[in-house]
């Protein structure tokens, strides 16, 4: 498949191809689970398909986890918590942590490669970000864990037990390390459930966590649907669940976990505002718009999708981001250049164009650069709303793909105003010259992470997590090891 520039044929200079090679990485025909250690089939006998979103080709058949091979992974997972890996101390669980991190560098081509062929991201992305974000969250959480009584949080904190991960399909392998990293440091063990249609950089993790010799149960990976999360999730062996994903679903599993004495933390959705005023660096925050919502096709829970310009320059901001706009890259994710990538799926490509067909239908301003899409797999082109009210669905809902809903605002209390007016509050982002702008948009944000010049910067010791419909708990930092532990 060829890399498609944006921009207008003729008008500028068009990149050679520079993809990366899949050879790297040996996909099997067909996986299983990955339970007590060990790889076997799934006793529902059956499996399912996950293909590359950008060619619709199917890249392997997987296991679909049924109750039984659920019982089978919670009852290994209790074991190993019982009798190995819950009686080791810190320092010998942080050996292992340091083990897997550096596997995950010395394989991160493979893992890049297989992540953007599963999931469609752009191989710049995940070769720069998933992967080294990923192995960062295993050598942070290796250091806490000989040191969990000097996180102030007790003397001796202890594990909670088994815990029960569901994660989503924005960022697969990143998402494992944000859920097993932190679980293991703290002398738990997991059963991990990664999402349907992108299964393959976990069962990868699976085999370096095989390699790194963790005792047999410690992390069980099995894959499935739906129906394989909400059997984890409602197991009664499970001490501690641990979601990321929709808010409908979040909504769900609280309602499936009230009362049972699990501890639980959600990480759900969001609709972020990116605030620019009229003092900010225009360039710069051009950047950082883009990177906010077009970074990963927009498919980030803490995506900058509400742009609020200030009236004075939002003329000129939109003007630039549009020429801005025009020189991106959609294409092939494999190829080096490209800078948006596929749309994870047909489900998630349908959301989109209704949720776009509302902007339009209820007045808002559509456009995009002039873009040619492939003619196979799964694309949406960058687009920008102008004209939007808060009222319009665009401006409230989650969309989760390459799509900005751009408002405007008079006064800095107007601002705060509209960023708040969402049932959500993950993040936000402010661009301006004035530090004391930023500490008093700070303080009255509602929202867990607050970037300032800067947006989409993620690091493992900065706690990450909501308010309201964006779910509850932090992870990363301090406050993530207190998710995982009775202190
Ligand atoms: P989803 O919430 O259905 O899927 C996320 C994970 O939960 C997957 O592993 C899935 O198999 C599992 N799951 C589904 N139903 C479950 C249940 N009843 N109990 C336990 N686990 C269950 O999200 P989906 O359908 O993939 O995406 C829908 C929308 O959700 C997106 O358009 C986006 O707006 C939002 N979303 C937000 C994410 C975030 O990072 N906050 C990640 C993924 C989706
Ligand atoms: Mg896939």
């Amino acid at each position: 498949m060829a890399s498609v520039s944006t921009t207008t044929p003729g008008t500028d200079w068009e990149y050679a191809p520079a993809p990366e090679s899949r050879e790297i990485v040996t996909i099997q025909r067909e996986y299983n689970l990955f339970v007590d250690g060990q790889f076997v089939p799934p006793a529902t006998g059956e499996h399912f398909t996950t293909l590359n979103p950008a060619s619709e080709e199917p890249l392997a058949s997987v296991a679909q986890a049924g109750e039984a091979d659920i019982d089978k992974a919670v009852a290994s997972a209790r074991t190993a918590y019982e009798t190995s890996w819950g009686q080791l101390p810190g320092r010998e669980r942080a050996k292992y942590l340091y083990r897997i991190a550096r596997a995950i560098q010395e394989r991160a081509r493979e893992f890049a490669v297989l992540e953007s062929l599963d999931n469609g991201k752009p191989i710049k992305e995940s070769r720069d970000v998933d992967v080294p974000l990923a192995a960062a969250h295993f050598f942070y959480h290796a250091g806490w864990a000989d040191k969990l009584g000097y996180a102030g949080l007790g003397p001796d904190p202890r594990p909670l037990g088994v815990a029960g991960q569901v994660i989503p399909w924005n960022f697969p392998l990143l998402m494992a390390a944000w859920k097993l990293a932190p679980a293991l440091a703290t002398g738990n063990t997991c059963v991990l459930k990664p999402a349907e249609t992108t299964p393959l950089t976990a069962l990868l993790l699976a085999e370096v966590i095989a390699e790194a010799e963790l005792p047999p149960g410690t992390v069980n990976i099995i894959t499935g649907d739906g129906s394989t999360g909400a059997g984890l999730v409602g197991h009664p062996g499970v001490n501690k669940v641990a979601f990321t994903g929709s808010t409908e679903v979040g909504k769900q599993i609280q309602a499936a976990v009230a009362g049972t004495g699990k501890r639980l933390t959600l990480e759900l959705g969001g609709k972020a505002a990116n605030v620019v005023f009229d003092d900010a660096p225009i360039d710069q925050a051009v950047e950082g718009i883009v990177n906010g919502i077009f970074f990963n096709q927009g498919h980030v829970c803490c995506a900058g999708s509400r742009l609020l310009l200030q009236e004075s320059v939002a003329d000129a901001v939109l003007d630039r981001l549009k020429r801005r706009l025009a020189t991106l890259r959609l294409g092939d994710p494999l190829d080096k250049n490209t800078d948006i990538g596929a749309i994870n799926s047909r489900q998630q490509l349908d959301k989109i164009e209704g949720l776009v067909a509302a902007g339009e239908a209820e007045g808002a301003q559509r456009w995009s650069p002039p873009c040619r899409l492939p003619a196979k797999g799964y694309w949406f082109p960058p687009t920008v709303f102008s004209g939007v009210s808060q009222s319009h669905k665009i401006a409230r809902e989650e969309i989760f793909g390459p799509v900005l809903a751009v408002l405007t605002f008079r006064t800095p209390e107007e601002a705060v105003a509209k960023a708040n007016n969402t049932p959500y509050g993950l993040s936000a982002g402010i661009w301006t010259e004035k530090g004391s702008r930023i500490l008093w948009m700070a303080g009255k944000l509602r929202a867990g992470v607050v970037w300032a010049n800067t947006y989409n910067r993620f690091d493992p010791a900065s706690p990450f997590g909501g308010y309201q419909e964006s779910g509850f708990g932090r992870e990363g930092g301090r406050a993530g090891l207190a998710a995982y532990l009775d202190a």
